[in-house]
C-alpha cells in the first residue's frame, strides 16, 4: 500500500494557480523530497496533503484515510512540523514539547529525550520567545516526532539552521527513516535532497516536473562528464586522442576533457601517470532543473 497517493490535486488563489493538478505517490518506508525554488507551490501542496489546506480540485488519500475535512484517526499517526508560530505562549520548550507529548499520551521521559536528540537540553527552560530561530526549527521537529508517528512531513526543516544543526538533523531523519517511517519534506536545497532523498519530486510553478531517484534524475540529463587535468600534465593532443574523449580543450583550472566514458578515461589517465590533481564533474539536480524549466536554478 502506498502511504500517499495524490491525484490532480489543485489549489487557486484567484488568478494564480498554486498547485496545478499534482499527482503523486509515496510508499510506505520512502523518503521522499519535494524541491522547488521560492514560490513553486511546495507548503500549499504539502498542507493540502496533511488535511490543513482544502483543495479546489483532486484526491488525496493518506495512510488509506482521506485527509479532508481534518481526519481524527490520522492525527496520531502522522507527524506534522508546525510553524515556530504555532507554539503554545508562555511556556518553556521543555513545557512546549511535553504538552505535545501529553497530547498523545507519552511521557515526559520521552519528551526530554526528544530535546536532546535536537541538541536543546540546554534550552529547557527557555520560552520559546527567547530561542533563535534555528533553536525554534528545531523544537518544532522534536515536537512533530515526539509521538512516533508512522509518517513525517517537514517543511523546508533546515532553513533556519546553520551548517552543524543541518548535519544533525540530515543524521536524524535518515535513521528515522532507516526504522521504517516514511519521510516527506520540501526543500529549496538541491545537496539536501540529493543526500536525503530516495525520490525527489522537481516542482515548478505549482507543477512537478519529475519524479525520480536523483541519480536517475541526472543519469536522464545524458549530459557527459567533464574531466580536469592538473595543468601541464598531458596536452591537449594527446588528451583528445584518448578513446572516449570527445573534446579537450585549456581551461582556467588545466585540461577539461569531455567524455560520455569518464570510467574508461579515467583508466586510460591512472595508466599514464596523469592522475594527480584530476577532478571529475558529472550533471547535478541544478542541471536537471535547468533541463526541465529551461532556467537557472534560483532557490
Ligand atoms: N494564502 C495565500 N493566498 C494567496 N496566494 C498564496 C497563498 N499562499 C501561497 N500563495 C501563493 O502561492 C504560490 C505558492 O506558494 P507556496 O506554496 O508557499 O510556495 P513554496 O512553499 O514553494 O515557496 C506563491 O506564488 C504564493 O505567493
Ligand atoms: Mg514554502
Amino acid at each position: 500500500m502506498s502511504a500517499i497517493q495524490v491525484t490532480g490535486l489543485t489549489k487557486r488563489y484567484g488568478e494564480l494557480t498554486a498547485v496545478d493538478d499534482v499527482t503523486l505517490s509515496v510508499g510506505e518506508g520512502e523518503f521522499v523530497g519535494v524541491l522547488g525554488p521560492n514560490g513553486a507551490g511546495k507548503t500549499t501542496l504539502l498542507e493540502m496533503v496533511e488535511g490543513l489546506r482544502r483543495p479546489d480540485g483532486g484526491q488525496v488519500e493518506v495512510l488509506g484515510e482521506a485527509v479532508w475535512p481534518r481526519n481524527p484517526r490520522l492525527q496520531p499517526r502522522i507527524g506534522v512540523q508546525l510553524q515556530a508560530s504555532s507554539f503554545f505562549e508562555r511556556l518553556t520548550a521543555r513545557e512546549q514539547i511535553r504538552t505535545f507529548a501529553s497530547l498523545y499520551g507519552v511521557g515526559g521521559a520521552i519528551a526530554d529525550e526528544w530535546l536532546e536528540r535536537v541538541g536543546l537540553t540546554d534550552k529547557a527552560d527557555a520560552r520559546v520567545e527567547d530561542l533563535s530561530g534555528g533553536q525554534a526549527q528545531r523544537l518544532s521537529i522534536a515536537c512533530a516526532l515526539v509521538h512516533d508517528p508512522e509518517l513525517v512531513f517537514l517543511d523546508e526543516p533546515t532553513s533556519a539552521l546553520d551548517p552543524q544543526a543541518r548535519r544533525n538533523l540530515w543524521d536524524l531523519l535518515s535513521s528515522l527513516n532507516d526504522t521504517g517511517r516514511t519521510v516527506v519534506l520540501t526543500t529549496h536545497y538541491m545537496d539536501e535532497a540529493e543526500v536525503l532523498c530516495d525520490r525527489v519530486a522537481v516542482m515548478d510553478h505549482g507543477r512537478i516536473l519529475q519524479v525520480d531517484s536523483p541519480a536517475a534524475l541526472v543519469r536522464g540529463l545524458d549530459a557527459p562528464a567533464r574531466i580536469t587535468v592538473a595543468p601541464g600534465s598531458l596536452g591537449a593532443e594527446e588528451a583528445a586522442a584518448i578513446p572516449g574523449v570527445a573534446e579537450a580543450s585549456e581551461g582556467v583550472d588545466g585540461l577539461v576533457l569531455v567524455t560520455r566514458e569518464p570510467g574508461a578515461v579515467l583508466g586510460v589517465l591512472a595508466a599514464g601517470d596523469h592522475l594527480a590533481g584530476v577532478s571529475v564533474q558529472t550533471g547535478t539536480l541544478e542541471d536537471v532543473f535547468l533541463a526541465l524549466t529551461g532556467r537557472e536554478y534560483r532557490a
